[in-house]
């Protein structure tokens, strides 16, 4: 989502870390890797991703040209829900970020993962951004609760409690799941841009798959650099948007400043549980198979 950085925006940037797409630009072998990328989370999400999602890859039509052009799905956006996508050079400023999202513009990374880094890469791309993201921001509920998000977002980094809130995002906009009558149901961004974490974050038996609680979830650190190890469960977009929306976050960090983080495997007594994980994927070591 973001990063610290030190000083100003890099050469060629605006003064909001904003670039052209230069869509003209990206070469066929960079419009191969997004048809390839897509098409292996096209056959797989079906079933696995939650109905927003799959409707709102079908309303912007992300595939037709390979790397999408932004102007191209912001006439469509912009008409369902007043967002737009903007490129950026990669991650942005944590102040910058949340002043896009808060006014709702989402931050997308100009570049392509390589040919070799299809499975995993550091730096979210215009595929995780693109095809991860925006989908989502077509549905009206969920398009709120991003732009709240950055109005919060603005408002946690100026209480100093942004380590809190992050994690929110994390476990819901990054790695959230639904519960359907169907099944439980992918939003997340970063595992529907996962081919690996699509299966996992459904079908493992190793991670738990717990009920959302606000409070909860801003207590429990994550992983940045493997499968999470807790997934955490929302009843419905609405119910997102309501809790967060309607809770005043001011007295909640005062009394997370006071609170022991969760460890990211635990379960709590009063955790609604889903699936209690076997852990067995991270105690063999996870992706490096290290064990710990
Ligand atoms: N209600 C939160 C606050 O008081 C703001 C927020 C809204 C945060 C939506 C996240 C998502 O700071
Ligand atoms: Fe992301």
């Amino acid at each position: 989502m973001s990063a610290d950085a030190p000083s100003g925006p890099p050469p060629g940037a605006r003064a909001d870390w904003t670039i052209d797409q230069a869509w003209d630009r990206y070469t066929e072998a960079e419009h191969q890797v997004w048809i390839t990328l897509y098409e292996r989370q096209a056959q797989l999400l079906p079933g696995r991703a939650c109905e927003p999602f799959l409707k709102g890859l079908d309303a912007l039509d992300l595939h037709r040209t390979g790397i999408p052009d932004f102007a191209r799905i912001n006439e469509e956006l912009r008409r369902l829900t007043g967002w737009t996508v903007v490129a950026v050079p990669g991650l942005v400023p944590d102040d910058v970020f949340f002043e896009h999202l808060a006014n709702r513009r989402f931050p997308a990374g100009q570049f392509i993962r390589r040919p070799d880094q299809l499975d995993y890469l550091q730096e979210p791309d215009v595929f995780h951004d693109v095809f991860g993201h925006v989908p989502m921001l077509t549905d009206p509920v969920f398009a709120d609760y991003m732009a709240a998000y950055g109005q919060g977002g603005l408002r946690a980094l100026h209480l100093g409690r942004l380590r809190n809130l992050a994690r929110l995002y994390w476990y819901t906009v990054e790695f959230g799941l639904l519960e359907t009558p169907q099944g439980l149901r992918i939003y997340g961004a970063g595992i529907v841009s996962s081919h690996a974490e699509s299966r996992f974050a459904l079908d493992d038996p190793s991670p738990n798959r717990l009920g959302f609680d606000l409070e909860r979830v801003m207590r429990t650190p994550y992983r940045i650099d493997d499968f999470q190890q807790t997934y955490f469960v929302i009843p419905s977009l609405q119910s997102l948007l309501d809790v967060t929306v309607n809770t005043d976050f001011a007295p909640l960090y005062a009394r997370l400043a006071k609170a022991a983080d969760i460890p990211l495997a635990a379960i709590e007594p009063g955790d609604r549980v889903f699936t209690r994980g076997t852990q067995g994927y991270a105690r063999a070591g996870g992706r490096t198979g290290k064990a710990a």
